[in-house]
């Protein structure tokens, strides 16, 4: 594994180290905020920001400590008004209470309860097979092709044709929505406008709203005929509580997991002697996944919003506050991370806050780590080395990050 291209070289620290406008999507695309972050732990662990005109000032929490402290605190810190940056300083979120991750309290548990009931032992194992063995063709088609795109090529197929499965989506219809999901996160389609993403988000509700009546009138033994036939305090789920979970668990899964794969195999073509030690079998294909995770941080902060006064870190929170909670700051935080700054497939331990924490702890962590270990698999048995053959491509995002394109040659 070798990364000769120099487009791979580090990026440039921000210039200002007050300025950095966190909102900005370019800041975490175009910059390395790693120096940045180490001196706010330091300096400035729960801190205000309030400098740019014109937008809504809000709490930036970067230690580890203090992340996990609000992780654990739903009574204080709320999910419902919406979790990330961009909803809570633009009127929050309109599926409010609807969907796992923006709802609170017992209607947040008793929905949670159901959908951590569908992915049943015996459909993760189903999950667990067929993602391994579609991965493993992927990446033979592509080590016989030579040249691909990793993300386009390899890791875009991979998540959501476990998430159709796990709701029971045709294989006819996975690419469809495959297509939607992309346009709706309008992370693969240069030049889309606002407009259409929300036409392929509204596209994705119609579709899954069809798809809950099919599933009503002949369940099978998926997650989504199990929502079908589950209740909650002696009713049925009802039908737009069920539709805008599918959505958030084909948005929720399919980006996050795939920037952690893309990021996974630059990150070992970046560290050639944690792939030898990978290749040999000193690391584990479970060790290396959390590493991975740690390491590419995909979904880099969580919103809350404070349902009280109250006090964090030293710092007194007013009730109405956005609160973020920057998870690429606390899974390198040195307080608890020895030599955060190395990449370590076989780090232990490794608590890492990829998944969040607490009450809304990602309800497909299980299914994420079973396809970044199908693909790590998979790299191992049939790639020998990578080399990058042109610039690596940025995803722009305040939320997600990572790399959205990665132009790979792997040799056999
Ligand atoms: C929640 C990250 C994979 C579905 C979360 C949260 C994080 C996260 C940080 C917590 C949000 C919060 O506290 O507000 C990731 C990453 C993944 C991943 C980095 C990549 C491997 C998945 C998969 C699925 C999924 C594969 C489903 C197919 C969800 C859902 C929630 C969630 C529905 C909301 C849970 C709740 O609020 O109770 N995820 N996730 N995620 N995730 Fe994931």
């Amino acid at each position: 594994m070798s990364v000769p291209h120099p487009a791979a070289q580090r990026r440039p620290q921000p210039a200002e180290w007050t300025d950095v406008n966190l909102a900005d999507p370019s800041v975490h695309a175009e910059f390395d905020l790693t120096e940045w972050w180490r001196r706010r732990r330091q300096e400035n662990p729960v801190a205000r920001h309030d400098h740019v005109p014109g937008q809504d000032g809000f709490w930036v929490v970067s230690r580890h400590a203090d992340v996990m402290d609000a992780y654990r605190r739903p009574q204080d810190f709320g999910s419902a008004s919406g979790n990330v940056m961009d909803t809570l300083l633009h009127g929050g979120d309109s599926s409010s209470g609807r969907m796992l991750a923006v709802s609170d309290g017992e209607q947040h548990r008793g929905v949670r309860r159901l959908v951590q009931r569908g992915f049943s032992p015996e459909l993760l194992d189903r999950l667990g097979a067929s993602t391994r063995a579609a991965t493993h063709k992927l990446v033979a088609r592509a080590v016989e092709r030579g040249r691909c795109d990793f993300m386009k090529d390899v890791a875009a197929h991979i998540p959501i044709a476990a998430i159709c499965e796990l709701l029971g989506v045709a294989d006819s219809d996975s690419e469809y929505i495959m297509k939607l999901a992309n346009s709706a996160l309008g992370s693969d389609v240069p030049g889309q406008t606002a407009r259409e993403a929300q036409l392929a988000q509204s596209e994705i509700l119609v579709y899954f709203s069809q798809h809950v009546r099919r599933l009503r009138a002949d369940p099978g033994d998926d997650l989504l005929s199990m929502l079908t036939t589950s209740e909650l305090d002696g009713s049925p789920l009802r039908d737009d509580v069920i539709v805008f979970n599918c959505y958030s668990l084909v948005l929720g899964g399919d980006e996050t997991t795939r920037l952690g794969m893309v990021g996974g195999l630059l990150a070992l073509m970046e560290h050639p002697e944690q792939w030898a030690r990978f290749k040999s079998g000193e690391i584990s294909v479970e060790s290396l996944v959390e590493e991975v995770m740690r390491w590419t941080t995909p979904a880099i902060h969580v919103g809350r919003t404070a349902l009280r006064d109250t006090e964090l870190g030293g710092q007194q929170i007013t009730k109405g506050d956005v609160v973020t909670l920057w998870n690429t700051s606390a899974n390198w935080d040195e307080r608890v991370f020895t030599n955060p700054e190395t990449f370590d497939g076989g780090r232990r331990p490794n608590r890492h806050v990829s998944f969040g924490f607490g009450p809304h702890f990602c309800v497909g962590a299980q299914l994420g780590r079973i396809e970044l270990s199908a693909l790590f698999e998979a790299l191992r048995a049939l790639v020998a080395g990578a080399e990058l053959t042109g610039p690596v491509g940025r995803f722009y995002s305040n939320f997600l990050s990572g790399v959205s394109s990665l132009p790979v040659e792997l040799r056999r």
